[in-house]
């Protein structure tokens, strides 16, 4: 018996914010190549784990986004880098917390999720199993860029709360960026793959681990259900376990597209969070919402193809 070929289909976001006019064609230019590697392995038969380590990895790579180089800083100005792939046919996963000296944690996430029994993995020893499974490791300098040294200094000259701190305001601005990047595809074998890496949020607690990187908050992937990834600010996206909250929904017949927009929704007027949310199904449906200003985004399947930073429509009804 023959296996029924699938169109496949990819999505990315780099992240959701206020993306000030001057980052706008940045965002669109890393985005565009994000799906261009994603796109490549799916086009050529590769599963929906490759691809999304692909895009993935062309964002972290690119110092636009606060993922790999060029991720916000901690309160002692270091780079702390989370992320997580999961894979939506066997349910695996592979998490990454709190590394210091890894250039692409979604490739540590990967080898994690393909090569170790468990399913999370954090700072030191997850530095080990990546120098253990032939990923070299960096100086932490390496990955700070004066960008960031710059906004780090200038978020503290304010006497601003850290922004991780629960009950600080939700403010969304250029020095509050959540250019957490991730991806979501589905394979011409019928399999969905969710992958999400972050630096985490401006003058974060040394150790702090957002949503980005835990299983169902900032990513989730079951073939029954949906592939999800989120952007925006993780504590109140961790605490509605969002990203399965929606695929659950898309499980019980809604379209991902109306669930994106629900659990947006939901963050604003449950917790007053923020942030946007890409999300894809078995069938191929696309769903991207967010309530920042802006998010940047990107789809494509055989027939079409389109990235844009879209400015913000959200209207909030109770
Ligand atoms: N959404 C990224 C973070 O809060 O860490």
């Amino acid at each position: 018996m023959t296996q029924q070929r699938i169109s496949p289909v990819l999505i990315v976001h780099g992240g959701a914010w206020a993306i000030p006019d001057d980052m706008v064609e940045a965002h669109q230019r890393g985005v565009r190549a994000a799906m261009a590697a994603g796109w490549k392995l799916l086009a050529d038969g590769e599963n929906a784990l490759a691809a999304v380590e692909a895009a993935v990895v062309a964002m972290e790579d690119d110092e636009t986004f606060d993922a790999g180089r060029g991720s916000f800083l901690t309160s002692d100005g270091r780079v702390q880098l989370d992320a997580l792939m999961m894979d939506g046919k066997t349910l695996r996963a592979g998490g990454i917390g709190c590394v210091e000296h890894i250039r692409n944690p979604i490739r540590l996430a990967h080898k994690v999720l393909t090569e170790s029994p468990h399913v999370y993995l954090v700072a030191e020893g997850a530095e080990r199993f990546a120098t253990e499974h032939g990923i070299a490791l960096c100086d932490n300098n390496e990955l700070i860029i004066p960008r960031e040294v710059e906004r780090l200094r200038c978020f503290k000259a304010a006497g601003k709360p850290d922004s991780t701190f629960a009950g600080a305001s939700a403010e969304v601005s250029p020095a509050t960026s959540h250019d957490t990047v991730g991806a979501v595809a589905l394979d011409a074998s019928g399999n969905l793959a969710a992958a999400t890496s972050t630096g985490g949020t401006l003058n974060k607690t040394p150790g702090r681990v957002g949503d980005s990187s835990l299983i169902g908050c900032g990513c989730y992937a079951d073939n029954m259900k949906a592939a999800v990834s989120c952007t925006g600010w993780g504590e109140p996206i961790m605490k509605l376990v969002l990203g399965k909250w929606a695929c659950d929904r898309v499980q019980e017949g809604d379209a991902p597209q109306v669930v994106a927009q629900q659990a947006i929704i939901y963050l604003k007027n449950r917790l007053n969070g923020h942030g946007g949310m890409i999300l894809l199904d078995k069938k191929g449906r696309i769903g991207a919402f967010h309530s920042t200003p802006r998010m940047v985004w990107g789809f494509k399947n055989a027939k079409r193809e389109h990235v844009r930073v879209e400015d913000s429509v959200t209207k909030h009804p109770r």
